[in-house]
């Protein structure tokens, strides 16, 4: 059985809106592509300084005591992107600033817009780091940072592709937009509010992205669906302080214990999560991509190893790449209450709380989980506890049609960059600002990942492949020439 492939999406494409059928323009023509590829060798070591330079800075969103930092790596993308000569500005939000780029206008051509992240996670624990997250390090051809894969280094392939078109051919083949912000690893509002207000401005005919990974090493991938998210913080309130364990144990309810509870029944012994209607809108694999996964041939037993485990359990079923790319998922991602220093120490909790989410496939809404959890919480308190449920950021999952012209060239694109056409995946994380792109902006999305699934993102020593990092510019740079041919 052969792997997903994109033959009968073409088929049923109309002709004019098939590659084939489109004159190259004379700035894509052979010879300029390979001055293109010549400059972006020659300057290979100039790429890693810059990415160096970018990775140093701790542009950690999540911790307002790194506001400075996050501010500077917006400032250092603005100037790159400035120093390239597109016009540019610096968007002031809510949160942190929005970086935003434009190119030379040319009538008759498409408009593509690049999306990416500046800023990363916070890099705990840090002891755990063989190298210091933003001292950049290079290793067995891969470069160590926090960001390094996720995302500044994906990012700036974007970029440097432009800077070898301005360079070589003076300028780039078709409308490129910039839209680089800072707010993605905590939800990406500020960016969801500038999207609402100012959908003209961002106006495109599809929007490239990477932020995700190849399907593994030497198999780049283009990613056709997202899982979304809807994370919680959950407050249990017991007695009005904590008590002695003996005194009080057995006949005090320890909200400890009713969150343990609670926090076990959401998912049953098969997988299943048992929260009310919560699969009703769910979208079931098709048989095609069912099959497609199968002949992926997924290296189940290296993908445990790879983390550090003799087993696993999940929904039943369905196979792990079906249970990562197209099925919900429910984690608990933090848990605290009573005593946890050292040693024993008899005491019944007054609270207990616990932060924890679900990744949710197309059509699952993260209005519709909230609802169904509140349902499902509140009728099995029990006596003397109260909750409090704080609901975080949420995004619904997203499929993106492969039936696209866009989706054509980068397949072109990654093939010449990568030495082989890329596989069509599912990935399991969540980008939450794509789903109201599609919305908003009407636009075919790329999700075109050169990271690879062991870069330990949000994990001690991220990392990032130079050779990828060079192969996605060189894609990049190729895309901006295939884009070319479809009309604007
Ligand atoms: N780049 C990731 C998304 C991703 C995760 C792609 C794993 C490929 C593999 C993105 O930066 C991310 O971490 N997203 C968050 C979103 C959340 C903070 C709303 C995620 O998936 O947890
Ligand atoms: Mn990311
Ligand atoms: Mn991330």
């Amino acid at each position: 059985m052969a792997v997903l492939d994109r033959q009968h999406y073409i088929e049923s494409l109309p002709a004019s809106k098939r590659l084939a059928d489109a004159t190259p323009l004379a700035v894509t023509d052979a010879t300029s592509m390979s001055e293109i590829d010549d400059y972006l060798v020659s300057r290979h070591d100039d790429f890693e300084a810059d990415l160096c330079e970018l990775l140093r800075i701790p542009s950690i969103s999540a911790d307002s005591a790194h506001a400075d930092d996050v501010r500077r790596a917006a400032n250092w993308v603005h100037d790159h992107l400035q120093a390239l000569g597109l016009t540019t500005e610096l968007i002031e939000t809510a949160g942190h600033p929005l970086v935003f780029a434009q190119s030379e206008q040319i009538p008759g051509k498409p408009t593509a817009l690049v999306y990416g992240h500046y800023d990363v996670q916070p890099p705990d624990p840090l002891d755990e780091w063989v190298s210091p997250p933003f001292e950049p390090t290079v290793r067995d051809g891969n470069i160590y940072a926090r960001g390094a894969t996720d995302d500044k280094g994906q990012m700036l392939t974007h970029i440097k592709s432009a800077e070898a078109w301005m360079k070589t051919v003076g300028q780039l083949p078709l409308n490129v937009k910039y839209l680089i912000e800072g707010e993605e690893e905590v939800g990406s509002q500020s960016l969801g509010t500038f999207l609402t207000e100012h959908a003209a401005r961002l106006a495109c005919d599809c929007v490239v992205i990477s932020d995700t990974c190849q399907f593994g090493p030497g198999r780049p991938a283009i990613t056709y669906g997202l899982r979304g998210i809807a994370y919680y913080e959950l407050l249990l309130k017991g007695p009005q302080q904590d008590l002695h364990s003996g005194s009080f144990g057995g006949a005090i309810t320890n909200p400890a214990n009713v969150l343990a509870r609670l926090l076990a029944e959401i998912v049953d012994g098969e997988g299943r999560v048992q929260l009310p209607g919560f699969y009703d809108a769910v979208v079931p694999l098709t048989p095609r991509e069912r099959e497609g996964y199968q002949a992926m041939a997924f290296d189940d037993e290296g993908f445990l190893a790879q983390v550090g485990v003799d087993g696993a359990i999940g929904e039943s079923g369905y196979s792990t790449l079906e249970r990562r790319w197209a099925r919900p998922s429910y984690d608990i991602n933090g848990l605290w209450s009573g005593y946890q220093g050292e040693g024993a120490k008899t005491v019944l909790p007054a609270r207990a709380g616990a932060k924890f989410s679900f990744r949710l496939v197309p059509n699952q809404t993260p209005e519709q989980v909230t609802a169904a959890l509140r349902e499902f919480l509140e009728p099995r308190l029990p006596p003397g506890i109260t909750m409090e449920l704080k609901d975080f950021h949420g995004s619904p999952g997203v499929l993106v049609s492969l039936e696209s012209p866009y989706i054509e060239a980068a397949a072109n694109a990654i093939e010449h960059g990568f030495g082989t056409a890329p596989l069509y995946i599912r990935e399991g994380g969540s980008i939450p600002i794509v789903t109201s792109f599609a919305e908003h902006l009407g636009a075919d999305v790329l999700l075109l990942g050169w990271g690879l699934s062991d870069d330990n993102t949000h994990s001690p020593n991220e990392k990032f492949c130079l050779a990828d990092f060079h192969r996605g510019t060189k894609a990049s740079a190729q895309l901006w020439a295939e884009l070319a041919k479809i009309c604007g």
